[in-house]
């Protein structure tokens, strides 16, 4: 398996330059005519530490406008910070300028274009990467690897293929399914190493459900921070946009990394159909060799924050619905469908929720569709304390929160920092781009 090229924060900053290009990328082996950062896919991976300064020169040479929005990340939404209402024409350049907190969560995030109505071609074709934050002490590891997953449809002559109008209704699946750019890489290891993976689920609209039968696998954590100890499991369930930290133990032997399909509903009784997408191998594990010696205990986390116990001054219900046609905001999605939230479809021009800097609020997302939708906060990471109205137990902090069809997820935000205007919306990305997406000012 080959990992892309790492780029690594050194006293405190880093300084890359991404070129988003539209041409001859090698993608599953393979020149497509597909997009890639710096000609590659994935785009470099950014290696950071908490308190850094990253700046990113963004130069489009696509032939459609394009920007950056640093998923996940706790930096503030203004200026040319995490911006995604600026609007970078082709042969133009920005030049985005971050500041990680010094208490930034450590974790695996990403990066990728956020111009609404584009953003699902946009990854579709290859433009997404991998951003790292390290934690305060380095757990002690053989190695460790990042695993970014994607999907894509290429035709006989490796170009992207455009999906159908029902694809774009249930978010589209790729008919490829790569890591890092690749089908079925292999990775190899001695027995008895313990590897730190840093799994992004980069695909537009998939959730994959990951098993590595015959190793032992421990979670850190989902999207930001880690969890207080360590979490044995058997698989994983990724929804477009989630992370896993994870530690994988080996055993000799060769184990086949499988993504199984995930039942994300259908348009239910208006069109009948579901998405189960069934994927299968993804990549091979072979572990040969000497058995090492055995690894140093890994340490405690840092302690994450809990929000349960702390008083809300706000509580607000949020409603992720879609239906045909006439929806109040005017616009009409793919086969007439509409996707918005609170009946409203997305308006730049519109500030949805405003909420007050210092404050905790609590939202209710309910899904009153047939299908499910990942909700994604930008900037602020959300505590799940409670799914399907039962209060969850442990400490999770994500930024993309499942909210099954017809069911609903309770969360809690500390808007501590950062004023300024940015978004939430499902991360099923063409349903994003249709409209399922709201506006959120702090101040
Ligand atoms: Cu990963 Cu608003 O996006
Ligand atoms: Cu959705």
């Amino acid at each position: 398996m080959a990992e892309p090229e790492t780029l690594r924060s050194a006293d405190g900053a880093l300084q890359a330059r991404l070129e988003a290009v539209a041409g001859p990328v090698r993608i599953a082996g393979r020149e497509a005519t597909a997009y890639g950062y710096n000609g590659g896919v994935p785009g470099p991976t950014l290696r950071l530490r908490p308190g850094d300064r990253l700046q990113i020169r963004l130069v489009n040479r696509l032939d459609a406008p394009t920007n950056l929005h640093v998923h996940g990340l706790h930096v503030s939404p203004e200026g040319n910070g995490d911006n995604i209402f600026v609007t970078v024409d082709p042969g133009e350049s920005f030049d985005y300028d971050y500041r990680l907190p010094e208490d930034h969560p450590p974790g695996v995030f990403w990066y990728h274009p956020h111009h609404h109505g584009t953003v699902a071609d946009q990854l579709f074709g290859g433009l997404y990467g991998a951003i790292v934050v390290e934690d305060p002490e380095e757990l002690p590891v053989a190695r460790e690897r990042v695993l970014v997953v994607s999907d894509t449809s290429l035709d006989a002559a490796g170009r992207l293929r455009q999906p159908s109008t029902m694809e774009r209704m249930m978010g589209r699946e790729g008919e490829l399914i790569l890591v890092n750019g690749q089908v079925r890489p292999v990775l190899t290891a001695r027995p008895g190493e313990r590897e730190r993976w840093r799994v992004v689920n980069a695909c537009t609209s998939r959730y994959v459900r990951l098993r590595l039968d015959g190793q032992q696998l421990d979670l850190l954590g989902i999207d930001s921070g880690r969890y207080a100890e360590p979490r044995r499991v058997e698989e994983i369930v990724l929804a477009t946009g989630n992370r896993a930290d994870l530690l994988v133990t080996t055993a000799a032997g060769t184990s086949t990394l499988q993504a199984l399909g995930v039942d994300r509903g259908g348009m239910g009784g208006m069109m009948g159909g579901s998405v189960s997408g069934d994927v299968g191998p993804l990549a091979t594990l072979e572990v040969t060799g000497d058995e090492a010696a055995p690894a140093a205990p890994v340490p405690p986390s840092p302690r994450s924050r809990d929000l349960r116990g702390t008083e809300v001054t706000e509580r607000r219900r949020l409603t992720f619905d879609m239906g045909m046609g006439g929806g109040m905001g005017g616009g009409m999605g793919p086969g007439g469908m509409t996707f918005t939230i609170d009946g409203r479809e997305f308006d730049p021009d519109r500030i949805d929720q405003t909420v007050s800097v210092g404050t905790v609020e609590e939202w209710t997302i309910t899904n009153t569709s047939p299908m499910d939708h990942p909700m994604h906060l930008h900037v602020w990471p959300m505590q799940i304390v409670a799914e399907g109205g039962r209060p969850v137990d442990d400490v999770r902090w994500q930024d993309v929160v499942n909210i099954p069809a017809g069911g609903e997820a309770t969360v809690r935000v500390a808007f501590d920092d950062f004023s300024g205007r940015t978004v939430y919306h499902c991360h099923i990305l063409d349903h994003e781009d249709n409209g399922m997406m709201g506006v959120i000012a702090a101040g």
